[in-house]
């Protein structure tokens, strides 16, 4: 069962993970109230790890995961569009069906600093970059690129969250990367819309990380 006790709960994913198919960044949290059960038990669906070549579940760091999330994992879940039955037969009679049907999809990757909206749903194979938004009740079909928004069914990209040139420094700065003790030095212009400054003071800090090396 859960520890969410009031919406404002959360728990960090990487903490409960079991399953070596699922890979969470530090700090990423799931705040699942809504939801009852933790990351692992309602997100994470049909992951089929009793295939050699199962698809992962990869996540970054200081993601923000939203109840009711659904993570669509085990490719094609063993149900063949390409066959004469969609029906899972080998399930059902494995004794007289030969094939599972299982098909790999890919990895689902997420990248760093992404908040995933309330009952948004991940369709397998997809990546979401860095500094993405995902809508509630989004349906993500495809790829999403970096610090952009996307929303609806199937999910559309609505704007991107700053010019490509500013895209392109948070990018290369990857601020999650730091130490944990220069991120709190970058709180308040991480905490900040004057994306400038945070960049100018990143980059000190970077050449600062680079001299202790
Ligand atoms: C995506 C979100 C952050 C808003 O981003 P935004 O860029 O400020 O979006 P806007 O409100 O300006 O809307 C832009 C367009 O997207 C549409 N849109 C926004 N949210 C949408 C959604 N969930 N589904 C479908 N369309 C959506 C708007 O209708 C608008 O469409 P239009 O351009 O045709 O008028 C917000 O709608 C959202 O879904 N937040 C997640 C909230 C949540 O789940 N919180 C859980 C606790 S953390």
């Amino acid at each position: 069962m859960t520890d969410f006790k009031s919406w404002r709960d959360i728990e960090f994913v990487k903490d409960k993970i079991e399953n070596p198919h699922i890979y969470v960044g530090e700090y990423t949290y799931y705040a699942g109230y809504y939801n009852f059960r933790t990351f692992e038990d309602t997100c994470v669906r049909y992951l089929d790890d009793e295939e050699d070549n199962c698809d992962n579940l990869i996540i970054g760091k200081f993601c923000s995961i939203a109840s009711g999330v659904v993570f669509n994992l085990g490719g094609n879940q063993r149900h063949r569009k390409d066959w004469v039955t969609t029906y899972p037969l080998y399930q059902m009679f494995p004794d007289d069906c030969p094939e599972n049907g299982f098909a790999p999809m890919g990895d689902t990757v997420v990248g760093n600093d992404v908040w995933i909206g309330s009952d948004a749903l991940i369709m397998p194979g997809v990546t979401i970059g860095d500094g993405a938004i995902i809508a509630a009740k989004s349906v993500v079909t495809k790829n999403v690129e970096p610090y952009s928004i996307v929303a609806g069914v199937p999910a559309k990209q609505t704007s991107k969250r700053f010019s490509d040139e500013i895209i392109k420094a948070l990018l290369e700065i990857k601020w999650w990367d730091f130490p944990i003790e220069y991120i709190k030095k970058l709180m308040p212009f991480l905490a900040s819309n004057n994306i400038e400054l945070m960049i100018n003071k990143s980059n000190e800090l970077l050449r600062e990380l680079k001299q202790i090396s």
